[in-house]
């Protein structure tokens, strides 16, 4: 806070100086000119040279500070957005595109920046420059100061109204370049289906129609920028024409001193500068009252709005309830969960199975409260999961969802992730070892230091998964999820890896949710869904006697194996 006093202090004594010409311009004339002092004739220029020079410094000096004042404002703006969005509920980013957030991110936050910098700085130096003139010119010749000056409220009108103008084009601006970084993002991240599909001319048209939208909102707001400076400098240079000549007689007819008459003109001259410059910062603060917006648009969002309990889970028994649960997505009409009765006991193994969009994921995304259930309640242990802390529960939940996300970071460094605080080699080794990592790390030159590309790019979708697996191994949470976990791997590795998992499951409560019926026989339970209900739960044997759903399924995989091994010989005799 002092650092502002310092840069607040130098702006006026820099602002003061830029005043002083008019005084030695009057004391040249006068003093040197008409008296002849030889004096004087020295000690002006030096005086001169000295006061510039101070201002040189202070401006560094006041530069120096200032530009780390804003630069830190920027920061610290960037990183409260950023943890902001990281609190924010899931249905924010089925809004946003990470792309516009980017943007966000930098752009706003940066011209929000520039906005600082030239209030701190320009803003009340050209004031304090421009008040100074203004003394100047009053002490010399109030009535010409008068005259000179009417012109003022004439131009205070149209300025502010181009403020507002290039506030639109500002907000436009901002948002067009999030749709660009969006544009970018999506092509780029999706570049093998783009070129694929041979989509490259469809989003070449996309990114070619924002940014045309950019070049012409940028257009018009250059045409309201660069209007202000010659509307003010013919306003201006109008009013010194009039003192030119109305002030020039009375020189002529001795009333005024030469001096005088010369500094009033250079200060008139001279105020043009502030006053173009504080125009100028009235209207950018407009433009950056736009990016400001944007950016406490999101920051004003409430963040999560979980009710968040404060019980710790700690001495976990196992048991999870879901009592009368049902679920809609906020975005949706259509209730995906209807009326769900569960209980699960510590070591149970249940398998949930169903045709695709049957509500099985979200099932299990409510245990991590990535939403709330919309009525009914979810249970661990006897106490509803709301009442416990958010970290405390996840801490109690390891997932392997069915798109594998890895960072871009080491094999190594990719497992460590799944647990938090500190793991030791061998057990991040172990990890890898049980989900059968270890098997392809070996091939790869830099093994488990090899670096796997955004999302993985430079791994295989098997070897993603169990990359994936080993982190959840390595968690060592008592509640395990398996949403189609094994679905990229061959039936070998699937069989190694369920032998590892199966391992690892006896001594925790595990939801599985898999398509493929093989990989789920052994589990204690299984429940069949379909529309967001529980239609049929069992033992696989049980089930396959019920003949309802899940027999449906086991026969229609069975028989598409049988097909596939009927249809190779005819294959093989076209
Ligand atoms: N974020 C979301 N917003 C709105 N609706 C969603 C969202 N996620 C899923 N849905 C809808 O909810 C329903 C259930 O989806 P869910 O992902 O739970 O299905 P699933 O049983 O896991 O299917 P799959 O076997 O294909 O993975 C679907 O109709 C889907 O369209
Ligand atoms: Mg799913």
């Amino acid at each position: 806070m002092s650092k502002l006093y310092l840069v607040i202090f130098f702006s006026i004594i820099v602002g003061i100086i830029a005043t002083s010409p008019v005084p030695i311009i009057q004391k040249t004339f006068d003093s040197i000119f008409t008296e002849k002092d030889y004096f004087m004739l020295k000690v002006i220029p030096l005086a001169l040279v000295a006061l510039y020079f101070l201002k040189a410094v202070l401006m560094y000096a006041q530069n120096l500070i200032m530009f780390g004042i804003s630069w830190e404002l920027v920061v610290q703006f960037r990183e409260k957005l950023f943890a902001h969005i990281h609190r924010l509920p899931f249905g924010f980013f089925e809004e946003n595109e990470t792309g516009k957030l980017i943007s966000r991110i930098n752009n706003d936050v940066a011209i929000m920046q520039s906005t600082i910098t030239r209030l701190l700085k320009e803003f009340l130096q050209n004031s304090v420059t421009l008040t100074g003139l203004m003394i100047w010119v009053f002490y010399l010749k109030w009535d010409w100061a008068l005259m000179a000056l009417i012109v003022f409220p004439v131009m205070i009108f149209p300025v502010s109204n181009i403020g507002r103008k290039l506030k639109k084009f500002s907000h436009k601006g901002q948002e067009i370049l999030g749709n660009i970084n969006a544009t970018v993002l999506e092509s780029f991240s999706g570049v093998k289906i783009v070129r694929a599909f041979g989509l490259e001319p469809r989003e070449l048209k996309k990114f070619q129609r924002h940014n045309d939208d950019y070049l012409k909102v940028m257009k018009k707001n250059v045409k309201y920028v660069e209007m202000t400076s010659p509307f003010l400098e013919v306003l201006g240079v109008a009013s010194s024409a009039f003192i030119l000549w109305y002030g020039g007689s009375q020189v002529l007819s001795g009333e005024i001193s030469q001096g005088t008459f010369l500094a009033f003109i250079v200060a008139l001259f001279m105020m043009y500068t502030p006053i173009r410059v504080l125009f100028k910062i009235i209207a950018s603060i407009q433009t950056s009252l736009a990016g400001a917006e944007r950016v406490f648009e999101i920051l004003d969002l409430p963040e999560e709005k979980v009710r968040e309990g404060q019980k710790e889970l700690i001495d976990f028994k196992g048991k999870i309830e879901f009592q009368d649960v049902c679920f809609r997505y906020p975005s949706r009409s259509k209730t995906v969960l209807d009326k769900i009765n569960l209980t699960v006991n510590k070591s149970e193994v249940i398998a949930i199975v169903g045709m695709s969009g049957a509500g099985k994921t979200t099932l299990v995304d409510l245990l991590f409260r990535f939403f709330d259930v919309t009525s009914g309640k979810i249970l661990i242990d006897g106490e509803d999961i709301q009442n416990f802390r958010l970290s405390s529960l996840r801490s109690h939940l390891a997932l392997v969802t069915q798109e594998t996300f890895l960072f871009n970071d080491t094999i190594f460094n990719n497992i460590a992730f799944g647990k938090e605080g500190d793991s030791t080699r061998e057990e991040i080794l172990g990890a890898a070892k049980a989900a059968h990592v270890d098997y392809f790390v070996e091939n790869i030159d830099e093994g488990y230091e090899t670096l796997i590309g955004e999302r993985g790019v430079k791994l295989s979708g098997g070897q993603k998964q169990r990359i994936a697996i080993a982190r959840a191994i390595l968690r060592n949470a008592p509640i395990l999820i398996l949403d189609e976990a094994t679905s990229a791997l061959d039936s070998e590795s699937e069989k190694l890896v369920q032998d590892a998992l199966h391992n690892l499951m006896e001594h925790r409560t595990s939801f599985v949710i898999a398509h493929r019926l093989s990989t789920i026989k052994h589990a204690n339970r299984i429940l069949v869904m379909d529309d967001g209900k529980i239609v049929e739960s069992g033992t696989h044997q049980s089930l396959l006697a019920s003949s309802g759903l899940y027999q449906k399924y086991y026969n229609m995989q069975f028989i598409d194996l049988e097909d596939q091994n009927r249809v190779r010989p005819d294959k093989d005799a076209v």
